[in-house]
Order: C-alpha cells, then sequence, then structure tokens
C-alpha cells in the first residue's frame, strides 16, 4: 500500500518529507515523490521511479526543494506500471494543485472522459491524476481551495487518504479520507499528514485518527477537522508510546499477524471496484465474450497457496461455466507435454509476479497459442507483463514469506473470474449470480467478525501446539482450504503437516492414526457435512484428538462430537473456504508463535522464488 506523508512548518518540508518517506520503506514501494510550495507560490514536484535513495540524491537530500510546507508519497502501483510519470505526487495540468493518494477511485475512467471531453490533457495513466485535473477543473470556477475539494469528494468513488497541496494557498494542506488510513500530527508550530505513525514518530507523538467522510485543513497554527456534513468537529487526540520498530509493524508483534488483519480491507480493494450494482465487472479484463466462448480447455496454473487457490478455483470455475477446467503445480506443468492450444485458456497465478516456475510455464502455454490471463499482486511484474490479460489482486505489499491476504485476495478474483464466465456462458443461475455477489460485497465484514474470535484460536494453539504431526480433513472445497492450512502450518511452525480428501483416509493414511494424533477436521461444506461428520468418528474412534472448523450453521452440530470447535460465519457454498483460511492462518501463527518459530521469514524460505 501507498505511503503518505506531509508537512507544514517553520523548516525546510523536503529533508522531513524524505525523512518521513524513508520510515515507511518497510511497507514495500516502487517509486517515490514529493511535493513542496516554493516561496514564490509555485508547486515543484520530484519524483522518480525505484528506491527513495534515487530521488533523494536527485534534489541532494531535500536541500534542492525550497519551501515549508509539502507532501511525500512512496507508490505501491495499482493503476499504471512503476514509472516516473505514474508516481505521486500528480499535478493539475495548469500546476495549480498537487495530490498524493493511496486507495483507488473506482469511477476514475468516466471522470478522466469528461475531463479529456473538457480539454484536459493527462500525463499519467494513474486514476490519481483525476482527482488533481478534477480539482483545477472545479477551482476554475469557484476559485474556492476547501470548495474545490469539497466538489471532488463528491465526485468520485472509491477508497482514499488524499494530500492535497493548491499553489494559490500556500499556507495550508487539505486532507481527506475514505476507507484508507489516514492520520493527523500536532506538532509546536508545525502539522504534519500520514498514512501510518510511524512517518512522524520522530516528530511528534501526538496524534488524530481521521474518519471516513472528514476532511482536514493543516497549517502552522493548528488542525481543523470537518465532518462529512461540512461541520468542524474536535479530534480525539492520542499519545503514541511504541517503540519505532513496533511501530513499523503498525503496532503487530510479526508482519504475518499485521497482514492476516488487512485482510478485510485488501478484498474490500480487490472486490469492490468490480462490482456495481448487483454485477461483476472486469473492465481491466481485455477478453471477450466471443473469445470466452472459444475456449475449449481451461488450465489454471501456480506454485504453493497460489496453487491452492487454483484447487479451490477448480471446483467454483466448473461449477460455474460446466467447462474442464485443470489446476496443475507449474512445476509440473512445464515439463508434463500438456495438451495445450490456441483454443486454450491458461489462468496463472502469483503474488510476486516473478515465480521462476510459473514464468516458465506461462512461456510454454503461450508458446502453444494458449491465451494467458494471470492474477497477479505486483503491479508491472514479469507474469504481469508476459501474459495477455492481467487482474490485479490490490492487496498492496505483503512482507511476511507466508502469504495470507494476496491468497485471500487471489482467491476473490478468481471467483469473480468464475462469476463473469458463468455470466457470458449461461451457465450460472440468476438466483446463485445474486447470493455470490451479495456475499462478495459482505466478505470484508464477515471476516472481520472471524478476526475478532482470534482468541478462542490463541487457546487452541496453546493446547495443540506441541504436536509433532497433523492431518488437515475434509472433502470438496474443504479438501482444498485443508491444503492451505497445512501448508501454512507446516512452513512456519515446522511441524509435519498433511492434507488429505477425507474419503481417501481409508485407503491408507488412516494406518497413522494413533492416540494423541491431531486431526484438523473441516466441515465448512455444507452439503457433505454429514460425510464430514462421519470422517471425523472414524479418526475419535482411534484415538486422534480432533480440532473442528464449521459454519455457525452446523456448530451446535458438531459440538455434539467434537469438544474443540471453531466457527465462521455462514456465506454462500463458493465463497466459504475465504472466511475458513482466516482461523487456520491464525492457528498457524499462534502455534509457531508458542514454539518461538522465526514467523516472517521461516527458515529456508524467500518471499519470491526466483530459482527452479
Ligand atoms: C506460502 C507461499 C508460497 C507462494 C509460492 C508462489 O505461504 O507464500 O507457497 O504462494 O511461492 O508464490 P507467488 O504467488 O509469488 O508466485
Amino acid at each position: 500500500m501507498c505511503g503518505i506523508v506531509g508537512f507544514i512548518g517553520q523548516e525546510q518540508a523536503a529533508p522531513i518529507l524524505l525523512d518521513g518517506l524513508a520510515r515507511l520503506e518497510y511497507r514495500g514501494y516502487d517509486s517515490a515523490g514529493v511535493a513542496v510550495v516554493s516561496p514564490r507560490h509555485e508547486i515543484q514536484v520530484k519524483k522518480s521511479k525505484g528506491r527513495l535513495q534515487v530521488l533523494s540524491d536527485m534534489i541532494h537530500g531535500g536541500a534542492d526543494v525550497e519551501g515549508c510546507i509539502g507532501i511525500g508519497h512512496t507508490r505501491w502501483a495499482t493503476h499504471g506500471a512503476p514509472s516516473d510519470l505514474n508516481s505521486h505526487p500528480h499535478m493539475s495540468e495548469g500546476g495549480k494543485f498537487a495530490v498524493i493518494h493511496n486507495g483507488i477511485i473506482e469511477n476514475y475512467v468516466e471522470i478522466k472522459e469528461f475531463l479529456i471531453g473538457q480539454g484536459v490533457t493527462f500525463r499519467s495513466e494513474t486514476d490519481t491524476e483525476v482527482v488533481a485535473q478534477l480539482l483545477e477543473f472545479y477551482y476554475n470556477e469557484c476559485h474556492d481551495f476547501f470548495e474545490s475539494v469539497g466538489r471532488v469528494l463528491r465526485r468520485i468513488e472509491g477508497a482514499y487518504a488524499l494530500g492535497i497541496l493548491c499553489a494559490d494557498c500556500p499556507d495550508r494542506i487539505i486532507a481527506a479520507r475514505k476507507d484508507a488510513p489516514l492520520l493527523l500530527g500536532y506538532g509546536e508550530g508545525c502539522s504534519f499528514l500520514a498514512s501510518d505513525v510511524t512517518a512522524i514518530i520522530r516528530h511528534t507523538r501526538s496524534v488524530a485518527y481521521m474518519e471516513d467522510g472528514e476532511v482536514a485543513v493543516l497549517t502552522t497554527a493548528g488542525i481543523q477537522v470537518y465532518n462529512a456534513l461540512g461541520d468542524p468537529i474536535e479530534k480525539e487526540r492520542h499519545h503514541i508510546d511504541w517503540e519505532v520498530s513496533a511501530a513499523e509493524k503498525g503496532g503487530y508483534p510479526h508482519f504475518m499477524l499485521k497482514e492476516i488483519f488487512e485482510q478485510p480491507q485488501a478484498l474490500r480493494r480487490a472486490i469492490m471496484p468490480r462490482l456495481r450494482a448487483d454485477r461483476v465487472y472486469l473492465e481491466d479484463m481485455k477478453l471477450t465474450a466471443e473469445k470466452i466462448r472459444s475456449f475449449t480447455r481451461i488450465f489454471i496454473v501456480a506454485c504453493g497457496s497460489s496453487y491452492h487457490v487454483g484447487v479451490i478455483g477448480k471446483y467454483n470455475l466448473e461449477h460455474l461455466t460446466r467447462r474442464s477446467v485443470e489446476v496443475v503445480l507449474a512445476s509440473e506443468f512445464r515439463y508434463a507435454d500438456p495438451i495445450v492450444d490456441e483454443n486454450s485458456l491458461v489462468i496463472v497465478i502469483s503474488q510476486s509476479g516473478e515465480t521462476l516456475d510459473t514464468m516458465a510455464a506461462l512461456r510454454e502455454a503461450k508458446k502453444c497459442g494458449a491465451y494467458i490471463l494471470s492474477i497477479v499482486n505486483v503491479v508491472g511484474s514479469s507474469i504481469a507483463r508476459e501474459s495477455d490479460d492481467v487482474l490485479y489482486t490490490w492487496a498492496g505489499p505483503e512482507i511476511a514469506v507466508a502469504t495470507t491476504k494476496a491468497y485471500s485476495t487471489q482467491l476473490a478474483v478468481l471467483d469473480m473470474v468464475g462469476l463473469a464466465f458463468g455470466e457470458v456462458l449461461g451457465t450460472v443461475s440468476e438466483d446463485e449470480y445474486a447470493e455470490v455477489v451479495r456475499e462478495l460485497r459482505a466478505l470484508p465484514e464477515k471476516m472481520e467478525t472471524v478476526l475478532k474470535s482470534c482468541e478462542d484460536i490463541q487457546k487452541y494453539a496453546a493446547q495443540y501446539f506441541n504436536h509433532n504431526s497433523v492431518f488437515f480433513i475434509g472433502r470438496n472445497l474443504d479438501y482444498a482450504l485443508g491444503l492451505e492450512g497445512s501448508l501454512k502450518l507446516k512452513e512456519i511452525s515446522y511441524i509435519h503437516s498433511e492434507a488429505y480428501a477425507s474419503g481417501e483416509l481409508k485407503h491408507g493414511t488412516i494406518s497413522l492414526i494413533e492416540n494423541g494424533t491431531l486431526v484438523i477436521a473441516l466441515g465448512t461444506y455444507g452439503a457433505l457435512f454429514d460425510k464430514a461428520m462421519s470422517n471425523v468418528v472414524e479418526v475419535k474412534a482411534r484415538g486422534a484428538e480432533v480440532l473442528a472448523l464449521t459454519t455457525e450453521s452446523h456448530r451446535a452440530e458438531m459440538e455434539k462430537t467434537v469438544a474443540s470447535v471453531l466457527s465462521v460465519p455462514d456465506t454462500a457454498r463458493m465463497l466459504q473456504p475465504s472466511l475458513g483460511v482466516v482461523p487456520l492462518q491464525l492457528f498457524a501463527y499462534y502455534v509457531a508463535l508458542q514454539r518461538g518459530c522465526d514467523i516472517d521469514k521461516p527458515r529456508n524460505l524467500a518471499k519470491s522464488v526466483t530459482v527452479e
């Protein structure tokens, strides 16, 4: 996610902005920039692709950029690849406004077309530039900074944390927030703006958190905040007493935990811009309906957790499209002489967009003439560049080696692909389509409910962390979910763990079940709940200790047989794993914590696997 910092005071702004941005580097970024209003009331923008050091060298640590009011930004690309032009801050054509933004403006295409119709020329591919251009458009009508901001906020849809400079008002920064973090810092004769307290903690520990719909005007004399109705309000101030290193993780002890808790927000970014009224619009996908109808074979190719998303995707896509879908490990696909041709669609899934095996499989499929649709988190990554079509997951940077929020957003995007294809092919019923869209909208909130039950999970982690071998069992989507739960547990806690389709137990694995073996029984797939229960009874009869995961509607039934039960809210059948994965991530995390493992950097693992 992008990093934001703003400063107004008596000192030169640029060095303070660069220092703030350096504190945000841990979040990951691909470009950086600052904008400062000069004493001659001109906005100077300095920005570049790449490391912050490149920008800092360019302006000699900020010494070259005169002025005591400015904004700074580290960008994590969403709309448009990382480049100098796409970096923030973005200026309006006439040079009156500079804007930094974190979030996604969902209706930017429509606004951009409107402004182009008014003769405005755009320089970047970003959604953010429309905010700068629209500000100047309204300012030319009303000549009032605050009023122009209000008009823009009424016109834009989506998520934003905004920092805005106006050349005609060199005594203020205006900030606005909706569905993206933004906080205000109170100093002596100076004021700050930041996406994260880390950026300003060296200058002030007195902060206020902006709420959705609020607008703030920052001056050297203080900060005035207005609510969504435009009425001035008093904000409650908080004193930050964290250590700086803790602040970088937003107060969480590990990036993995932070990223688990960021999932509802990441899902909002991945889902909401792609839903309008009760339909899915994959406007960022080039595939036409005609092309979709032409595919005779569909493959999903990926590694690790991304492959597990594919396993769920196989069940869901086959159900929604009534086409056969093959899910293949990328490292196997490339050497398997796959039957792929011009009528094949290969869906490639990768968080990093740089996994070598996945990249090689993509190239192999492309050579055979297949159409490549990739689902990727890192904008402009190799896989994204070499694909015919890309759907970004917009999860923000993932720092912990074990993926969590990227997995969840990949899954949501793949489910939306299934819905869109099902609609084109006429293979999904109106009722199911409507139910899944409704539940996609509700998913972030339901996931927040799951995250609140984290104390229960901690309790079970403390109870079971000493086991040396664990089996995850489930059927259908629960089997696919078990694959991910098992990988999460083994990679960060080093406990030997396996996932089995419950029906397979009796074909061999059940011989491993003995007194005290831990079995994590997944029973969230309603249609096969009774079968799941039979398997629970089977393993219990052989002495297994069972921890069960089910839905709220099946909890009471599960509790008749199992003492340790976790549950998640009910949702549409195909979305159930999206909720089920959260307790499994948390269980793995708390078990690893109990065992004293290096959670964010497990042994022998790398975040991006660029070797074969
Ligand atoms: C597990 C994990 C890995 C990745 C795999 C693919 O927590 O993170 O299994 O899912 O290495 O990586 P990407 O998605 O970057 O291609």
